[in-house]
This record gives structure tokens, C-alpha cells and sequence, in this order.
């Protein structure tokens, strides 16, 4: 069966154009445009590209983008420190602390420090509470942004048997939550599977949509799909590559080259899930606005 490529990209720029269009709106009613705040701790490369990424994207779409970049050796209260403080900043609607923090910061504790109504990447245990009685308020962006990618492309997950690998708190309970609420974007039947599950390969076999997000390069091979799957790939995994310059290369927990000859529909690494993640963030950062 030939498979049909999502494109992450095209989509997210759909997205971006829309948030582009309600920021002009926004600006002609309030007195500054919308602004998105995000603390980068430490000098990880991946996450500089994904903040440069994220500012450039909040910046093409016209709102106000700043990074406040902290030193690896900052403390838990230095960073909830430059929290405090952008909770209070009436010019910031939006916050996001880059993940993962260095090793001695406690993730969840920072994280929690964040305005509930500025928590932008949807991690504050209020924010994760809402989404799980199915009333959310900030999704996580990059669930928000699979749920588009399959109503946008004709693959509305209602009544479909949805498997997901991975169930950390940033995709795999999160995209659960949503596809299993009640309404549009949900109404699927949802099983997480996580390194305790036995007998993966039967489980991910009886999927319609397939999710995967647990960072095992190419995890997912062809014998562990059935025909006309769905496959979503949230993997974003560095393989060396001694034929790139900069000696490796991106892939996804899917064996792309496998899996995409029996997918209905396939998202690719990279140009998948990844763009549509920012397109996500600056959605709720526009959300945001309307709760100060
Ligand atoms: N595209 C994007 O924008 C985006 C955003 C976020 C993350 N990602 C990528 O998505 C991947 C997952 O990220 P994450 O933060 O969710 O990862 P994570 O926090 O490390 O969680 C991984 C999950 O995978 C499960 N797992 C590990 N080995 C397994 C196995 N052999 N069989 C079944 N399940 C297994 C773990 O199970 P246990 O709970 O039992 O340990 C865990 O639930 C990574 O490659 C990450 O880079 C991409």
C-alpha cells in the first residue's frame, strides 16, 4: 500500500498563518502585541535550536519573542526567581521553561512555579488536572499539534482504536487524555502501552492510529502495524550518520522505510510532529492572552 506523507510542515505553516491573522487582530485592541517568554537553562545544543526555533516562530508571527538564557550552575530558586518575575510582567502572556533542566533542578518543582494562566506548554499540575477531567485549558503543544495534524488531514481519531508507546507527562498521557475526551479531536479508544507492556508488537497490531513516543530509534518495525495504520511519529532521536557534516542525523521511533509501506498515513522525522509543536505553542500563547 503506498503510503501518504503528512507534512508536518506545510501544516504548521497553516497554523502559523492563522496565529499570524488573530495576532493583527489582537494588536488593533491591545496596547502591545502578544509576548512569549521562554528560560533556557544551560548550553544542551538541541534545546538552543528548538528555543531559537520557538522565538523566531513567535517573532514571524508578530509577537513579542524573548529568551532569558540562565547559566548550567543556576539554582532551583535563581530559576524560579526569573519566574516569579515574568509572572508578574504584564508585557509577558506566555512562559515555557525549556526541558530537560540540568540534572540538580527539579523539574516538576519548577515547573509548578509557573502562572497556571501563562503556563503555556501545559505542565502545571493545574493545567495537566483540567486536561484530564476533560475540560483543558493549555494543552501541551505537542499533543495539541497531533490532534490537528489528524483532523486536518482527514484522519479524525473518533472511534478509532488509538495506540500510544511512551506515556510521559509532556506526550503520552497528554495526547491519551485528549484523544479519549469526549467531543471533536477525541472520542477514540485509547491504550497506552509503556516498557511494562507484554505482547507490544499484538497490542500496537490492533491500532488505527498509531503514536509513537518514546525515544528508541526506529523502535516500530513493519511486522508491529497492520495495514492502513495511521502512523504518528513523535521520536526525535540523533543516529550517527558519517555521511552528514555534522555526523549524525534525525530519526523517529517509526522504521520509516518499513512501517510507510503499509501506513494509510505517515508523518516523517524530521518535518513531522516537530513543526507542528511551535505552530501549537504560539496558538496557546494567543489563548493566553484572553485569560489576563
Ligand atoms: N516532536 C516533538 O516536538 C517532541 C516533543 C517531545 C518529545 N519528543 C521526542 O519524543 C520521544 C519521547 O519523549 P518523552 O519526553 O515522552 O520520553 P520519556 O519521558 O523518556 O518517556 C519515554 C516513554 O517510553 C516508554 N518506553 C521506553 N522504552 C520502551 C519500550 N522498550 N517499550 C515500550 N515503551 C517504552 C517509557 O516507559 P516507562 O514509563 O515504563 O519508563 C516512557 O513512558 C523522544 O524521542 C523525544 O525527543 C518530540
Amino acid at each position: 500500500m503506498d503510503s501518504k506523507i503528512i507534512d508536518g510542515t506545510d501544516l504548521s505553516a497553516q497554523i502559523k498563518a492563522e496565529v499570524k491573522n488573530h495576532v493583527k487582530r489582537l494588536k488593533s485592541k491591545m496596547a502591545r502585541p502578544p509576548g512569549l517568554s521562554v528560560v533556557l537553562v544551560g548550553d544542551d545544543p538541541a534545546s538552543a535550536v528548538y528555543v531559537r526555533n520557538k522565538q523566531r516562530a513567535a517573532k514571524e508571527a508578530g509577537m513579542i519573542g524573548n529568551t532569558i538564557a540562565m547559566p548550567h550552575s543556576s539554582t532551583e530558586d535563581e530559576i524560579i526567581q526569573v519566574v516569579n518575575e515574568l509572572n508578574i510582567d504584564a508585557s509577558c502572556d506566555g512562559i515555557l521553561v525549556q526541558l530537560p533542566l540540568p540534572d540538580h533542578i527539579n523539574e516538576a518543582t519548577v515547573t509548578s512555579s509557573i502562572d497556571p494562566l501563562k503556563d503555556v506548554d501545559g505542565l502545571h499540575p493545574n493545567n495537566a488536572g483540567l486536561l484530564a477531567a476533560g475540560t483543558p485549558r493549555f494543552v501541551p503543544a505537542t499533543p495539541g499539534g497531533i490532534v490537528q495534524m489528524l483532523l486536518r488531514t482527514g484522519n479524525n481519531p473518533s472511534g478509532k482504536r488509538v495506540v500510544i508507546l511512551g506515556r510521559s507527562n509532556i506526550v503520552g498521557r497528554p495526547i491519551s487524555n485528549l484523544l479519549s475526551m469526549k467531543g471533536e479531536g477525541g472520542d477514540a479508544t485509547v491504550t497506552i502501552c509503556h516498557s511494562r507492556t507484554k505482547n507490544i508488537g499484538d497490542v500496537c497490531r490492533s491500532a488505527e492510529i498509531l503514536i509513537a513516543a518514546i525515544g528508541i530509534p526506529g523502535f516500530v518495525t513493519s511486522d508491529m502495524v497492520s495495514d492502513g495504520v495511521v502512523a504518528i511519529d513523535v521520536g526525535i532521536n540523533r543516529v550517527e550518520a558519517t555521511d552528514r557534516k555534522r555526523g549524525y542525523k534525525l530519526v523517529g521511533d517509526i522504521d520509516f522505510s518499513g512501517v510507510s509501506k503499509r501506513a494509510s498515513a505517515i508523518t516523517p522525522v524530521p518535518g513531522g510532529v516537530g513543526p507542528m509543536t511551535i505552530a501549537m505553542l504560539l496558538s496557546n500563547t494567543i489563548d493566553a492572552v484572553g485569560f489576563h
